[in-house]
């Protein structure tokens, strides 16, 4: 048996349990409270009886707590302390303000080992979600006494009557394990992972959650003519995989194919970027990480629905053999393209993972990507742009929306149909008028899909690295998105008859 292969650093979570009533040994208790005209509203918990209910009120109103959305309010408490995140008003809850607000009240917590959290009849998916997610923290390659490094809570008990929120609790834990390993993999500089690590730890961690996996290396590319994945792969010393992660369980009505871009390292090869700031294109395999974490969590998921995923990684580095503009390369399949912008290489490994994942006849094709600058231009950092077919696209825009990753959908147009001839091959990778260019990448990648094919592409560039503060469940640095869209549009899919 092959060793098993794991991340060099991986960032722990806290446990995390459903009990039924107040364990002792808690350090403090997490309670929603609301706004309310006079002030605050406290609601009644099962868990806490009328006297104490009410004399934790009366503190409330002491200290002057407001309940705003996201404020944090610290009492004495009765028995042991309190602390309180604000919903603002009771009848204006949705589960993502609970994400963000518990997601914040996560990062504030500071020297507590074990904390109970009483939410009463509020939802224990999104509270859940919302704690792990936002008690994430990558610790990166330091010494244990990292000073900046946050002592987190290292165990909560969630109050709920298992009956009712046993199945909730262990999906949302499913879940939020699944965005961090998403996170862990694109934060994992690329000194440590590149396309041979990768495919290594993708083997070895498949195994475990009952995940077929197949690697093609370079000399397997070669010989089945994955020309994109080789011609991005060919100025690095560290060669190119493809990996075919495959979860098939035995009475699954729909199947799903997913792609994935996986540049584990863009320099832009001899169409190279500025150096500020390059360090960040560590995060260029953004889309494969939130591919695989997706299956992975399928799987755990126990989703029924066939899912066949394919990660292209690659290394785009500027040397001696790298491919230059004006090359042209033949990709799998057949259609050739004319490289004019080495740059614009994630929809050149893509063009081949597309080609091979139709090959299929897959009903649903879902494909992302840290594919343009242009889509941070259009929809800013928070907000994926989706392309593809009309109906799946916009499914899965508003499937983003409503799990709390903006997601909006976007036009093919029709001039790039045009724009995208070249006379030297059947098309170019960048037309010479650089408008629209988040679109004209869709437009290159639709090319790829096998007809009949309901088919999404989103452009995650902003939304997959925050490069500002931590806000909500979102931590710095890599969020893991769309990791709950994709699992939440598969258990969907998973449900239809
Ligand atoms: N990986 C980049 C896109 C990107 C930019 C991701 C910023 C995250 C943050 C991609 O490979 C790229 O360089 N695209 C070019 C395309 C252009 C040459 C048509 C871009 O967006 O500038
Ligand atoms: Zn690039
Ligand atoms: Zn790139």
């Amino acid at each position: 048996m092959s060793p098993s292969v794991s991340l060099p650093v991986r960032t722990e979570l806290p446990d995390i349990e459903l009990v039924k009533k107040l364990p002792k040994n808690a350090d403090a208790l997490l309670v929603p409270i609301f706004s309310e005209n006079e002030g605050v509203e406290f609601p009644v918990c099962p868990a806490i009886d009328k006297k104490t209910t009410k004399e934790l009120l009366s503190q409330f109103k002491a200290v002057g707590a407001k309940a705003k959305a996201g404020e944090i309010t610290r009492i004495p408490g009765v028995e042991l302390p309190i602390i309180a995140v604000g919903l603002g008003a009771a009848d204006e809850v949705d589960d993502e303000k609970i994400r963000r607000t518990v997601g914040t009240a996560a990062r504030s917590l500071k020297d507590l080992e074990h904390v109970v959290v009483a939410f009463g009849a509020l939802s224990t998916r999104a509270l859940v979600e919302g704690l792990l997610l936002g008690s994430y923290s990558y610790p990166g390659f330091r010494g244990a006494k990292a000073d900046d490094q946050p002592t987190r809570v290292s165990s909560y008990s969630v109050i709920a009557d298992p009956k009712t929120a046993k199945e909730e609790f262990v999906a949302a834990h499913i879940t939020a394990e699944s965005v961090c390993l998403a996170r862990d993999l694109v934060n994992t500089p690329s000194s440590h992972l590149y396309p041979e690590t990768y495919a290594a730890f993708l083997q070895s961690e498949a195994k475990k959650c009952g995940v077929d996996v197949d690697v093609l290396d370079e000399k397997a590319l070669e010989k089945k003519g994955f020309g994109g994945i080789l011609a991005v792969g060919q100025g690095s010393a560290r060669p190119p995989r493809l990996v075919h992660l495959r979860w098939s369980p035995r009475h699954a009505k729909k199947k799903v194919a997913m792609v994935g871009k996986g540049i584990t390292f863009d320099t832009g090869g001899i169409s190279i970027k500025p150096s500020l700031h390059m360090e960040n294109m560590i995060s260029d395999m953004g889309g494969s990480a939130a591919v695989v974490a997706t299956v992975f969590g399928a799987a755990r998921l126990n989703l029924n629905v066939e899912i066949n995923a394919f990660v292209a990684l690659a290394e785009n580095m500027p040397d001696g053999n790298a491919i230059r503009p004006g090359d042209v390369i033949t990709h799998y399949g057949g259609i050739t393209s004319e490289i004019l912008n080495t740059d614009a290489e994630g929809r050149l490994v893509l063009a081949d993972a597309l080609a091979r994942a139709s090959e299929d006849h897959p009903d649903y094709l879902i494909e992302t990507a840290t594919l343009t600058g242009a889509q941070i231009v259009a929809l800013g950092v928070r907000t994926s742009g989706v392309m593809g077919s009309d109906e799946f696209r916009d499914r899965l825009a508003e499937t983003g929306r409503k799990v709390g990753e903006p997601a909006w959908a976007m036009p093919l147009l029709e001039e790039h149909e045009k724009t995208i001839k070249t006379p030297a091959a059947d098309i170019r990778n960048v037309d010479n008028t650089r408008h629209g260019g988040m679109l004209y990448a869709g437009t290159y990648l639709s090319k790829f899909i096998g007809d009949g094919i309901e088919w999404a592409h989103v452009d995650i560039a902003g939304p997959s690295f925050n490069e500002g503060r931590p806000d909500g469940y979102l931590p710095v640095r890599a969020t893991g998105v769309p990791v709950r869209t994709f699992l939440a549009v598969l258990a969907d899919i998973a449900e239809q008859n």
